[in-house]
């Protein structure tokens, strides 16, 4: 059985182990968790007007002791310096931001999940040299949802984003805004981002990251960087926008009091609301991917005390429906595990509300958005991608390896034309993340899923809750085979080139990403 599991900072082969902080059990929960602001990381900054972001290194007080050296997209702000800033636009707002390079590398700002033309995608294609400056112009057609930026150098991903290079984009609409009020929330107080990441963090607060390491898994977690932080909610219902920024690790979120699940509803996804809420338990959200997801602390009384746990997993026994091993369709080895360790991001602290408590009821949210079923996709054609990695452990996306291949596009799709991309994973592989730029998708259908997957289908065809709203970014498990629906419909002239690629950022900095052409 091949054996994938996460290794919390051990197994690191280059070099001698950095001298990691460990995390005594006191010092969990003891700082609040940073909501959005004026100043500072999570700093807010509407982008009606003009921005100017400057990527440099800086430094925060992110842990008790000395402060933790970054690399962070910085902007000033009426309060100050802003950190990575959470930006918010309209939908059908025009931005226009500009990117001033005070590192000593390449680096970009792509804007992940956006309909975006290659110029200002901010992708590797398209990098800005040390010390120089340029501009990135961009409609929002997006639907409302939450969104993310970050950097997107060659070979470099990985360790720009460990090091602090990535903020949220809040994009909203009228629906959204509406769809708040139904549900009596306000952006800031129940309605809340919890932007997740991992870090390795060394006893002197510095956050290390190892060039050509793999699947760089943390010792801390940052929470809206706060490291294990706490908040305090009232006995109501919360709306929190998950997004997982780690650079590898898979997280199984779970809201548990006295180890019980929280009553919970995704609402939400990459692109935006589902049509309905979906109760789930769980869920599972790789790097990159966002959940918008609605928890009730209504049954706790002030004084109790919930957490928002990783659950642990093993997802993967590649059983068919008999139970029996699956044969592998693509003749490798049968039998892979996928596993995640327990580990628990964030404390909720109950407190009596000062002012009136808010209803305990929901109104109905059978009909949030008008989101279509996925289509029927007979007759589109059929473009087959298998991951897989060779045996001197490079990845590959069918024979593509970014580093191999040059970055010459793979292929060219037809501008407005429509494909099935069906991506098979490898069954002694692990979960890949795979992220397209500039196209939203639909996930059509899952086949040869791990049990766990199985069972958390609510749609024909191995669909699962999160499936059935709008994806940038879909989890294929060891095994399986995930189709997708893309239209390559876009407002855009002459050759657009864009990525497929892991998110996993280790992978996608080992080369296993690859550039396809959109062209009339
Ligand atoms: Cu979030 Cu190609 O990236
Ligand atoms: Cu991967």
């Amino acid at each position: 059985i091949a054996l994938w599991r996460y290794t919390g900072g051990h197994g690191h082969s280059l070099g001698a182990p950095p001298d990691l902080q460990s995390l005594p059990p006191d010092a969990r929960f003891v700082q609040p968790l940073r909501l959005p602001g004026s100043a500072g990381p999570m700093a807010e900054i509407d982008l009606r007007a003009p921005l100017e972001l400057s990527a440099q290194a800086t430094q925060s007080n992110l842990f008790p002791g000395p402060a933790t050296a970054l690399w962070a997209y910085t902007a000033r702000t009426a309060a100050g310096e802003a950190l990575n800033p959470l930006l918010r636009a309209r939908r059908g707002d025009s931005i226009d931001v500009g990117l001033r390079n005070r590192l000593n590398e390449d680096t970009t700002v792509h804007w992940h999940g956006l309909h975006v033309d290659e110029a200002n995608d901010g992708s590797g294609l398209h990098p800005v040299a040390a010390g120089a400056s340029r501009r990135y112009r961009l409609r929002v057609d997006n639907r409302a949802g939450l969104y993310w930026y970050h950097a997107h150098p060659h070979g470099r991903t990985g360790a720009q984003l460990q090091r602090g290079l990535a903020g949220l984009l809040l994009v909203e609409d009228e629906e959204e805004l509406a769809l708040r009020q139904r549900l009596g929330l306000r952006w800031g107080e129940r309605d809340l981002p919890l932007m997740i990441a991992d870090k390795q963090v060394d006893a002197r607060n510095a956050i290390v990251y190892k060039d050509g390491a793999d699947d760089w898994i943390g010792n801390r977690v940052l929470v809206n960087w706060t490291p294990e932080p706490y908040l305090d909610v009232i006995p109501a219902w919360y709306r929190f926008r998950l997004a997982n920024v780690s650079n590898a690790r898979m997280l199984r979120p779970c809201f548990l009091h006295e180890d019980k699940p929280l009553p919970m509803l995704l609402i939400g996804g990459d692109g935006g609301l589902l049509e309905r809420a979906w109760p789930i338990d769980d869920l599972f959200l790789a790097p990159a991917q966002r959940a918008d997801v609605l928890v009730d602390f209504g049954a706790l009384a002030p004084g109790a005390k919930a957490v928002l746990r990783s659950l642990d997993y093993v997802a993967m026994e590649n059983e068919d429906e008999s139970g029996a091993f699956a044969p592998d369709p693509m003749g490798d080895h049968p039998g892979a595990v996928a596993m995640g360790e327990p580990l628990d991001l964030m404390e909720l602290r109950v407190i009596e509300c000062a002012t009136q408590r808010p209803p305990a009821q929901l109104p109905s949210l059978d009909a949030m958005s008008a989101v279509p079923a996925p289509p029927d996709t007979a007759g589109w054609p059929v473009r087959a991608l298998r991951l897989r990695m060779d045996e001197q452990g490079r990845w590959f996306i069918n024979d593509w390896n970014f580093h191999l291949s040059g970055h010459e596009p793979a292929f060219t799709v037809k501008r407005g034309t429509r494909e099935v991309w069906e991506i098979r994973n490898s069954m002694t592989s692990m979960p890949h993340p795979m992220h397209l730029h500039g196209f939203q998708f639909r996930v059509v259908s899952r086949a040869i899923s791990p049990p766990d997957i199985r069972g958390r289908q609510v749609a024909a065809n191995g669909l699962t809750a999160q499936d059935l709203g709008w994806s940038d970014t879909v989890v294929v498990w060891p095994g399986e085979i995930v189709r997708l629906a893309i239209d390559f419909s876009q407002p855009f002239q002459g050759v657009q080139r864009y990525m497929l690629h892991c998110h996993n950022l280790e992978h996608e900095d080992m080369g296993m990403m690859l550039t396809f052409a959109v062209a009339d």
